[in-house]
Protein backbone atom coordinates (compact mmCIF):
# COMPACT_ATOMS: atom_id res chain seq x y z
CA UNK A 1 0.00 0.00 0.00
CA UNK A 2 0.99 3.25 -0.95
CA UNK A 3 2.58 5.21 2.23
CA UNK A 4 -0.23 7.23 4.18
CA UNK A 5 -3.52 6.60 6.05
CA UNK A 6 -6.30 4.69 5.18
CA UNK A 7 -9.49 7.33 4.85
CA UNK A 8 -12.27 5.36 5.93
CA UNK A 9 -15.48 7.07 4.60
CA UNK A 10 -18.64 6.41 6.76
CA UNK A 11 -16.15 5.70 10.04
CA UNK A 12 -18.69 6.45 12.84
CA UNK A 13 -21.52 3.72 11.53
CA UNK A 14 -22.18 0.33 12.49
CA UNK A 15 -19.81 -0.94 9.54
CA UNK A 16 -17.35 1.50 9.91
CA UNK A 17 -16.13 1.42 13.51
CA UNK A 18 -15.04 -2.08 12.62
CA UNK A 19 -13.12 -1.37 9.57
CA UNK A 20 -11.13 1.22 12.07
CA UNK A 21 -10.94 -1.32 14.76
CA UNK A 22 -9.75 -3.71 12.42
CA UNK A 23 -7.07 -1.60 10.74
CA UNK A 24 -6.21 0.06 14.10
CA UNK A 25 -5.40 -3.94 15.35
CA UNK A 26 -3.03 -4.00 12.60
CA UNK A 27 -1.14 -0.73 13.69
CA UNK A 28 -2.36 1.03 10.20
CA UNK A 29 -2.97 4.75 10.66
CA UNK A 30 -7.08 5.50 9.48
CA UNK A 31 -8.44 8.97 8.66
CA UNK A 32 -12.16 8.84 9.50
CA UNK A 33 -14.22 10.26 7.42
CA UNK A 34 -18.27 11.68 7.48
CA UNK A 35 -20.49 13.86 6.09
CA UNK A 36 -18.06 16.98 7.40
CA UNK A 37 -14.79 16.14 6.26
CA UNK A 38 -16.57 15.01 3.05
CA UNK A 39 -17.65 18.30 1.95
CA UNK A 40 -14.58 19.31 0.24
CA UNK A 41 -13.82 15.34 -0.42
CA UNK A 42 -10.21 16.21 -2.64
CA UNK A 43 -9.24 17.99 0.64
CA UNK A 44 -10.76 15.18 2.75
CA UNK A 45 -8.70 12.52 0.73
CA UNK A 46 -5.59 14.21 0.20
CA UNK A 47 -2.38 12.42 1.26
CA UNK A 48 -3.99 8.96 1.75
CA UNK A 49 -2.47 6.33 1.23
CA UNK A 50 -5.68 4.04 0.53
CA UNK A 51 -9.56 4.54 1.15
CA UNK A 52 -12.87 2.39 2.45
CA UNK A 53 -15.91 3.35 0.99
CA UNK A 54 -18.80 2.69 2.61
CA UNK A 55 -22.17 4.90 1.25
CA UNK A 56 -24.31 5.31 4.42
CA UNK A 57 -27.68 3.07 4.53
CA UNK A 58 -30.59 3.20 1.78
CA UNK A 59 -28.97 6.72 -0.08
CA UNK A 60 -31.26 8.02 -2.78
CA UNK A 61 -28.36 7.87 -5.10
CA UNK A 62 -25.19 6.04 -4.23
CA UNK A 63 -23.56 6.00 -7.62
CA UNK A 64 -23.71 9.48 -7.70
CA UNK A 65 -22.33 9.76 -4.13
CA UNK A 66 -19.79 7.52 -4.69
CA UNK A 67 -19.17 8.31 -8.25
CA UNK A 68 -18.25 11.62 -6.47
CA UNK A 69 -16.12 9.96 -4.23
CA UNK A 70 -13.95 8.24 -6.89
CA UNK A 71 -13.35 11.86 -8.90
CA UNK A 72 -12.38 13.14 -5.47
CA UNK A 73 -9.65 10.32 -4.82
CA UNK A 74 -8.23 10.59 -8.51
CA UNK A 75 -7.72 14.36 -8.10
CA UNK A 76 -6.52 13.81 -4.92
CA UNK A 77 -4.08 11.24 -6.03
CA UNK A 78 -5.06 8.48 -3.64
CA UNK A 79 -4.64 4.90 -6.13
CA UNK A 80 -6.41 2.42 -3.89
CA UNK A 81 -9.35 2.07 -2.71
CA UNK A 82 -12.11 -0.95 -1.50
CA UNK A 83 -15.89 -0.64 -1.82
CA UNK A 84 -18.20 -1.59 0.42
CA UNK A 85 -21.12 -3.60 -1.57
CA UNK A 86 -23.32 -5.99 -0.59
CA UNK A 87 -24.43 -9.64 -1.61
CA UNK A 88 -26.48 -10.00 -4.57
CA UNK A 89 -25.84 -6.20 -5.30
CA UNK A 90 -27.76 -7.25 -8.96
CA UNK A 91 -31.25 -7.63 -8.14
CA UNK A 92 -33.48 -5.46 -9.47
CA UNK A 93 -36.41 -5.61 -7.05
CA UNK A 94 -34.29 -4.31 -4.47
CA UNK A 95 -33.46 -0.69 -5.34
CA UNK A 96 -30.61 -0.47 -2.64
CA UNK A 97 -28.82 -2.88 -4.17
CA UNK A 98 -29.22 -2.33 -7.71
CA UNK A 99 -28.01 0.96 -6.71
CA UNK A 100 -24.87 -0.79 -5.65
CA UNK A 101 -24.39 -3.01 -9.05
CA UNK A 102 -24.23 0.27 -10.75
CA UNK A 103 -21.68 1.58 -8.29
CA UNK A 104 -19.43 -1.22 -8.73
CA UNK A 105 -19.44 -0.72 -12.22
CA UNK A 106 -18.20 2.83 -11.83
CA UNK A 107 -15.54 1.39 -9.23
CA UNK A 108 -14.02 -1.17 -11.97
CA UNK A 109 -14.00 1.37 -14.37
CA UNK A 110 -12.49 4.13 -12.09
CA UNK A 111 -9.05 3.51 -13.33
CA UNK A 112 -8.28 3.22 -10.04
CA UNK A 113 -7.30 -0.05 -7.86
CA UNK A 114 -9.63 -1.56 -6.61
CA UNK A 115 -11.64 -4.46 -4.56
CA UNK A 116 -15.28 -4.69 -4.03
CA UNK A 117 -16.34 -6.96 -0.86
CA UNK A 118 -19.88 -8.05 -0.87
CA UNK A 119 -21.15 -8.99 2.98
CA UNK A 120 -24.34 -10.60 3.38
CA UNK A 121 -26.99 -9.54 6.21
CA UNK A 122 -24.59 -8.83 9.49
CA UNK A 123 -25.49 -10.95 12.60
CA UNK A 124 -25.51 -7.99 14.05
CA UNK A 125 -28.38 -6.81 13.52
CA UNK A 126 -30.81 -8.99 15.24
CA UNK A 127 -29.27 -8.06 18.35
CA UNK A 128 -31.48 -5.42 19.24
CA UNK A 129 -34.24 -8.14 19.01
CA UNK A 130 -32.42 -10.25 21.42
CA UNK A 131 -31.56 -7.75 24.16
CA UNK A 132 -35.12 -7.08 25.14
CA UNK A 133 -36.75 -8.26 27.96
CA UNK A 134 -38.43 -10.98 26.06
CA UNK A 135 -35.80 -12.06 23.66
CA UNK A 136 -36.55 -12.45 20.00
CA UNK A 137 -35.75 -12.86 16.38
CA UNK A 138 -38.77 -10.85 14.77
CA UNK A 139 -38.68 -9.76 10.94
CA UNK A 140 -41.03 -8.99 8.31
CA UNK A 141 -39.90 -12.06 6.05
CA UNK A 142 -40.13 -15.97 6.43
CA UNK A 143 -37.80 -17.44 9.47
CA UNK A 144 -37.39 -20.43 6.71
CA UNK A 145 -35.11 -18.72 4.26
CA UNK A 146 -31.55 -18.74 3.85
CA UNK A 147 -28.98 -16.72 5.10
CA UNK A 148 -24.87 -16.60 4.75
CA UNK A 149 -25.45 -13.76 7.88
CA UNK A 150 -21.74 -12.86 8.66
CA UNK A 151 -20.45 -10.95 11.22
CA UNK A 152 -19.38 -7.93 11.25
CA UNK A 153 -15.89 -8.23 13.02
CA UNK A 154 -15.53 -10.62 10.28
CA UNK A 155 -16.01 -8.04 7.70
CA UNK A 156 -13.87 -5.64 9.01
CA UNK A 157 -10.89 -7.34 9.47
CA UNK A 158 -11.78 -9.00 5.75
CA UNK A 159 -11.64 -4.95 4.79
CA UNK A 160 -8.31 -4.50 6.56
CA UNK A 161 -6.55 -7.65 4.80
CA UNK A 162 -7.96 -6.30 1.53
CA UNK A 163 -5.96 -2.90 1.82
CA UNK A 164 -2.90 -4.10 3.75
CA UNK A 165 -1.98 -7.32 2.30
CA UNK A 166 -0.95 -8.10 -1.67
CA UNK A 167 -3.08 -9.89 -4.10
CA UNK A 168 -6.24 -7.74 -4.28
CA UNK A 169 -6.53 -5.57 -6.64
CA UNK A 170 -9.24 -6.00 -9.30
CA UNK A 171 -10.92 -8.59 -6.81
CA UNK A 172 -14.50 -9.17 -5.74
CA UNK A 173 -15.56 -11.44 -2.90
CA UNK A 174 -18.55 -12.36 -1.42
CA UNK A 175 -18.78 -12.40 2.20
CA UNK A 176 -20.97 -14.89 3.92
CA UNK A 177 -20.70 -16.61 7.37
CA UNK A 178 -18.93 -20.38 7.80
CA UNK A 179 -23.01 -21.70 6.91
CA UNK A 180 -26.28 -21.04 5.40
CA UNK A 181 -28.35 -20.19 8.15
CA UNK A 182 -32.52 -19.32 8.87
CA UNK A 183 -33.92 -17.05 11.17
CA UNK A 184 -35.22 -19.70 12.73
CA UNK A 185 -31.45 -21.34 13.00
CA UNK A 186 -30.49 -18.23 14.99
CA UNK A 187 -33.21 -18.14 17.23
CA UNK A 188 -32.09 -21.72 18.08
CA UNK A 189 -28.35 -20.78 18.66
CA UNK A 190 -29.67 -17.94 20.94
CA UNK A 191 -31.93 -20.15 23.10
CA UNK A 192 -28.54 -21.99 23.57
CA UNK A 193 -26.43 -19.06 24.14
CA UNK A 194 -29.38 -17.01 26.39
CA UNK A 195 -30.21 -20.37 27.95
CA UNK A 196 -34.50 -19.46 27.46
CA UNK A 197 -36.33 -19.60 24.99
CA UNK A 198 -36.38 -17.36 22.00
CA UNK A 199 -38.78 -17.02 19.26
CA UNK A 200 -38.05 -16.63 15.65
CA UNK A 201 -41.35 -15.05 14.03
CA UNK A 202 -42.26 -13.65 10.68
CA UNK A 203 -43.92 -10.01 11.51
CA UNK A 204 -46.21 -9.59 8.90
CA UNK A 205 -44.67 -6.24 6.36
CA UNK A 206 -48.10 -4.33 6.94
CA UNK A 207 -47.50 -4.17 10.32
CA UNK A 208 -44.18 -3.71 10.21
CA UNK A 209 -44.85 -0.86 8.15
CA UNK A 210 -47.64 1.14 10.41
CA UNK A 211 -45.79 0.12 13.70
CA UNK A 212 -41.42 0.58 13.26
CA UNK A 213 -41.79 1.56 10.22
CA UNK A 214 -44.76 3.96 10.08
CA UNK A 215 -41.79 7.09 10.92
CA UNK A 216 -39.44 6.56 8.40
CA UNK A 217 -39.07 8.97 5.36
CA UNK A 218 -41.18 6.92 2.76
CA UNK A 219 -38.85 5.82 -0.04
CA UNK A 220 -36.59 4.36 2.43
CA UNK A 221 -39.88 2.14 4.12
CA UNK A 222 -40.09 1.02 0.65
CA UNK A 223 -36.83 0.44 -0.47
CA UNK A 224 -36.83 -1.83 2.84
CA UNK A 225 -40.51 -3.07 1.83
CA UNK A 226 -39.02 -4.16 -1.50
CA UNK A 227 -35.89 -6.30 0.74
CA UNK A 228 -38.21 -7.76 3.21
CA UNK A 229 -40.38 -9.26 0.17
CA UNK A 230 -36.94 -10.38 -1.20
CA UNK A 231 -35.79 -12.29 1.79
CA UNK A 232 -39.47 -13.64 2.01
CA UNK A 233 -39.14 -15.47 -1.29
CA UNK A 234 -35.24 -15.92 -1.42
CA UNK A 235 -33.69 -15.38 1.70
CA UNK A 236 -29.89 -13.79 0.46
CA UNK A 237 -27.92 -17.56 0.76
CA UNK A 238 -24.39 -16.03 0.63
CA UNK A 239 -20.87 -18.22 0.47
CA UNK A 240 -18.49 -18.60 3.05
CA UNK A 241 -15.54 -19.49 1.08
CA UNK A 242 -13.99 -16.36 0.18
CA UNK A 243 -14.18 -14.93 3.58
CA UNK A 244 -12.27 -17.66 4.80
CA UNK A 245 -9.69 -17.59 2.33
CA UNK A 246 -9.24 -14.31 3.61
CA UNK A 247 -9.13 -14.57 7.31
CA UNK A 248 -6.84 -17.58 7.01
CA UNK A 249 -9.77 -19.22 9.39
CA UNK A 250 -13.16 -20.10 9.24
CA UNK A 251 -15.34 -16.89 9.72
CA UNK A 252 -17.09 -16.78 13.39
CA UNK A 253 -20.76 -18.43 13.40
CA UNK A 254 -23.71 -17.00 14.75
CA UNK A 255 -23.42 -18.52 18.04
CA UNK A 256 -20.07 -17.46 18.40
CA UNK A 257 -20.99 -13.90 17.55
CA UNK A 258 -23.96 -14.05 20.08
CA UNK A 259 -21.76 -15.40 22.98
CA UNK A 260 -19.44 -12.50 22.44
CA UNK A 261 -22.26 -9.68 22.21
CA UNK A 262 -23.98 -11.30 25.15
CA UNK A 263 -20.12 -11.75 26.94
CA UNK A 264 -21.21 -15.06 27.14
N1 LIG B 1 -26.71 -3.84 7.63
C1 LIG B 1 -26.31 -4.85 6.88
O1 LIG B 1 -26.59 -6.02 7.17
C2 LIG B 1 -25.50 -4.58 5.63
C3 LIG B 1 -25.02 -5.66 4.87
C4 LIG B 1 -24.27 -5.40 3.73
C5 LIG B 1 -24.00 -4.09 3.35
N2 LIG B 1 -24.49 -3.07 4.10
C6 LIG B 1 -24.18 -1.69 3.67
O2 LIG B 1 -23.30 -1.10 4.59
C7 LIG B 1 -23.38 0.31 4.43
C8 LIG B 1 -23.25 0.99 5.76
O3 LIG B 1 -24.32 0.66 6.58
P1 LIG B 1 -24.26 1.06 8.12
O4 LIG B 1 -25.51 0.53 8.73
O5 LIG B 1 -22.94 0.70 8.69
O6 LIG B 1 -24.37 2.65 8.02
P2 LIG B 1 -24.52 3.69 9.17
O7 LIG B 1 -24.35 3.10 10.53
O8 LIG B 1 -25.79 4.43 8.88
O9 LIG B 1 -23.27 4.63 8.91
C9 LIG B 1 -23.16 5.43 7.79
C10 LIG B 1 -22.08 6.47 8.06
O10 LIG B 1 -21.95 7.24 6.87
C11 LIG B 1 -21.79 8.60 7.19
N3 LIG B 1 -22.61 9.34 6.24
C12 LIG B 1 -23.95 9.52 6.22
N4 LIG B 1 -24.31 10.23 5.14
C13 LIG B 1 -23.17 10.50 4.47
C14 LIG B 1 -22.87 11.22 3.28
N5 LIG B 1 -23.81 11.79 2.55
N6 LIG B 1 -21.58 11.27 2.89
C15 LIG B 1 -20.60 10.70 3.60
N7 LIG B 1 -20.81 10.00 4.73
C16 LIG B 1 -22.09 9.92 5.15
C17 LIG B 1 -22.23 8.83 8.62
O11 LIG B 1 -21.17 9.47 9.30
P3 LIG B 1 -21.26 11.01 9.75
O12 LIG B 1 -22.41 11.10 10.69
O13 LIG B 1 -19.93 11.22 10.38
O14 LIG B 1 -21.48 11.80 8.49
C18 LIG B 1 -22.42 7.40 9.18
O15 LIG B 1 -21.54 7.15 10.25
C19 LIG B 1 -24.67 0.61 3.66
O16 LIG B 1 -24.35 1.02 2.36
C20 LIG B 1 -25.38 -0.74 3.64
O17 LIG B 1 -26.16 -0.93 2.49
C21 LIG B 1 -25.20 -3.27 5.24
Amino acid sequence: MTPGPVAVVGASGKTGTHVVEALASRGVPVRPLGRAELADPVAAFTGAGAAYLIAPNLHPDEPALVGGWLDALRTAGVPRLAYHSVAWPYAPAMPHHLAKAQTEDLVRRSGLAWTVLQPCAYVQNLLPGLAAESPAVRVPYAVDRPFGLVDLADVGEAAAVVLTEDGHVGATYELGGPTLVSLADVADAASTVLGEPVVAERLDPGTWAAGPGAAMDPRERDWLLAMFAFYDAYGLPTGGVPLRALLGRSPHDVATVLRREHGV
